[in-house]
């Protein structure tokens, strides 16, 4: 879900608006808004896009104070009723808020008990209620905001509002993101900086547990028991052109052309030509300790797991450390041992995504060294870990995720260089992988040609009811990513296996109606590729190969420029991109938009 806030001189509901475009790949089941003119509250929401929110908003909306939201349903479904800003029945409070209460229902109950009555099904409702009774025992906003907040147990990014205060936005934050922007002379609040740099670069992240009170002038920042903060603002270095679709039908067809780019901004100042090595200083460590770790084990939720598993694959290759991926959501709640000689790794391109940030506070409270990679500058994420890399690959917007996988599968790259070159790997070998690396972003450039070949067979093979991804080591988690990027942009069903794992079962499915891609490169199991491949012909599957050669077994073949054979997985992803994307428009789905997904997932 997004949130964006504004007080200042100018009229609120055009710069809500505005913002809530920009957030709405966060969640776009419903929007609203609010505003505070003269002592009342008047408010707009709707079920739909904020397009339908800006048709609902009448041009003389006037109000300098206000607060909007596009919403991600969880508790209830997508309605007008449920959507946010919720407000008290006297209408002088309205909330709008991320994150899941998870006392709602009893608070909701006690409250009835009381005589309160509900307009709607969130847990949202029972906040603003909250705040709606304590506002009459206090005569300040933040006190009878800090009160309600003492009965919540569950996570939270709010921005509050009161008719009786015009000119004052109260906000807080506990597990869902909340960035303050500083303007001149006005003061604007989001759950995502890409509502904000349209109109100033200077940003302060609120800490969980942390409240903020905006005025036109300022700001000031408390802990939850009322204790002022010092905040030091922080400057922003992506700009609006970074979230413009740059001409291209689709963000997700910009973001998949922008990869040579954003592989080489990844890259840059990092690769050492004359000692083989990765220069990586965010990551704080020194030789011996790098030198310590006898494990690494890799943490991240959808693509940033599957790209986390490509770079399990790297580091054991390289390093020869054992090294394996888990979703972060299953580590968190499974009690794991968190090891001392362990190096945990986190992605997250959002540095928002709760089950990620949750598994890196789990880690950190028993004691474990924790590495983030993520995109995000200053995100959630970033600020727990003790170290990392930054992507550099600009915002993603499109709910599916390309060049942040990508520049994480890169990342890891380097990661696994700087590991490896303090062990066994020797110079000749760190040198072969430098080299590699920098082929990568022309490389990829000479994929980005085949895509009219992409686009006719995306055109032939979309309309299966089912497809099945194969890939063998390196190429697994390729076949997991290319299914996921299919299933979440065309809702075609697909299903990734092992290659090897074909024939203890889900052979069975294998018929005309479900082609198979297979991930294929010119490995040393080259040939064990090709016999399963044999296997789905002689069961009358169709093929689509994506690999290094032509192969006779396959129907049709998508050949890709070959690299150091470690680094090819990183290359084999971007066709399976481009088949998604293309599968997707030829269904006529809504690519950068696609039902049920949000981006940034910052509820558990
Ligand atoms: C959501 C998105 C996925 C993304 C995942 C992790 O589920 O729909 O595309 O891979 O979150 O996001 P993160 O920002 O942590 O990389």
């Amino acid at each position: 879900c997004g949130i964006v806030a504004y007080v200042g001189p100018k009229d609120a509901a055009p710069i809500l608006l505005e913002g809530l475009q920009r957030l709405e790949y966060r969640g776009y089941d419903s929007a609203g808004l609010a505003v505070v003119n003269g002592k009342s509250l008047k408010m707009r929401k709707v079920k739909g896009r904020v397009s339908d929110l800006a048709e609902a908003v009448p041009a003389r909306f006037k109000g300098a104070c206000g607060i909007g939201h596009t919403r991600w349903a969880t508790h209830g479904v997508p309605s007008d009723v449920n959507a946010h800003p919720h407000l008290d029945p006297e209408q002088r409070v309205a909330v709008v808020h991320n994150g899941i209460i998870e006392n709602a229902d009893a608070l909701r109950q006690r409250l009835e008990a009381e005589g309160v009555t509900f307009e709607s099904e969130t847990d949202t409702e029972v906040l603003c209620h909250l705040i709606a009774r304590a506002v009459k025992e206090t005569d300040s906003l933040d006190d009878a905001v800090r009160r309600a907040l003492k009965s919540i147990v569950g996570t939270y990014g709010i921005a509050v509002i009161d008719a009786q205060r015009p000119g004052e936005i109260v906000v807080a934050r506990n597990g869902s993101p909340i960035v303050l922007g500083i303007g001149e002379k006005e003061m604007f609040a989001a759950s995502d900086v890409a509502a904000l740099v349209r109109y100033t670069r200077q940003v302060v992240h609120l800490e969980d547990g942390e409240l903020a009170v905006l005025r036109a002038d300022g700001f000031h920042t408390f802990t939850s028991d009322a204790r002022e903060t010092a905040k030091e603002p922080f400057t922003v270095d992506w700009d609006t052109g970074h979230y413009d679709n740059g001409g291209y039908e689709h963000y997700l067809l910009k973001e998949i052309s922008e990869q040579p780019d954003t592989v080489a901004r990844t890259l840059r100042g990092r690769i050492d030509d004359r000692f083989h090595i990765a220069h990586l200083g965010g990551l704080n460590m020194d030789a011996r300790e790098t030198r310590s770790f006898r494990r690494v084990k890799i943490i991240g939720c959808g693509s940033a797991y599957y790209s986390g598993q490509i770079g399990a694959q790297l580091i054991e290759e390289l390093a020869r450390i054992p090294a394996d991926a888990e979703p972060a959501s299953e580590f968190r709640y499974r009690n794991p041992v968190v090891e001392p000689d362990t190096l945990y790794v986190a992605i997250s391109q959002s540095g928002e995504t709760y089950d990620t940030l949750a598994a890196v506070q789990e880690l950190k409270r028993k004691g474990g060294r924790v590495l983030g990679i993520v995109n995000t500058v200053g995100s959630a994420i970033a600020r727990e870990c003790d170290g990392g890399l930054y992507l550099h690959a600009g915002p993603e917007v499109s709910v599916a995720s390309t060049k942040a996988f990508t520049s994480t599968a890169v990342s890891f790259a380097l990661l696994a260089l700087h590991l490896a070159r303090v062990r066994d790997l020797s110079p000749a070998d760190g040198r072969r992988i430098c080299e590699g690396l920098r082929r990568l972003p022309e490389q990829i450039e000479q994929i980005l040609k085949l895509d009219e070949q992409i686009k006719t067979l995306a055109e032939k093979y979309a309309h299966s009811p089912s497809m099945m991804f194969v890939g063998r080591v390196r190429g697994y988690p390729v076949a997991r990513e290319g299914a996921q990027k299919l299933k979440e942009i065309s809702y075609v069903h697909a299903e990734a296996y092992p290659a090897s794992e074909l024939k203890h079962g889900p052979l069975a499915l294998i018929n005309p109606d479900m082609p198979t891609v297979a991930i294929v490169p010119d490995d040393e199991l080259l040939d064990k590729n090709l016999t399963t491949l044999g296997e789905i012909r002689a069961r009358s599957g169709r093929i689509l190969m994506i690999g290094h050669r032509a192969a006779d077994a396959a129907d049709d073949c998508v050949v890709v420029p070959k690299n150091e054979t470690e680094l090819d997985p990183i290359l084999l992803t971007i066709p399976l991109q481009l088949f998604a994307y293309h599968a997707a428009v030829a269904l006529g789905r809504d690519v950068d938009r696609p039902r049920n997904l949000a981006k940034s997932v910052t509820v558990e």
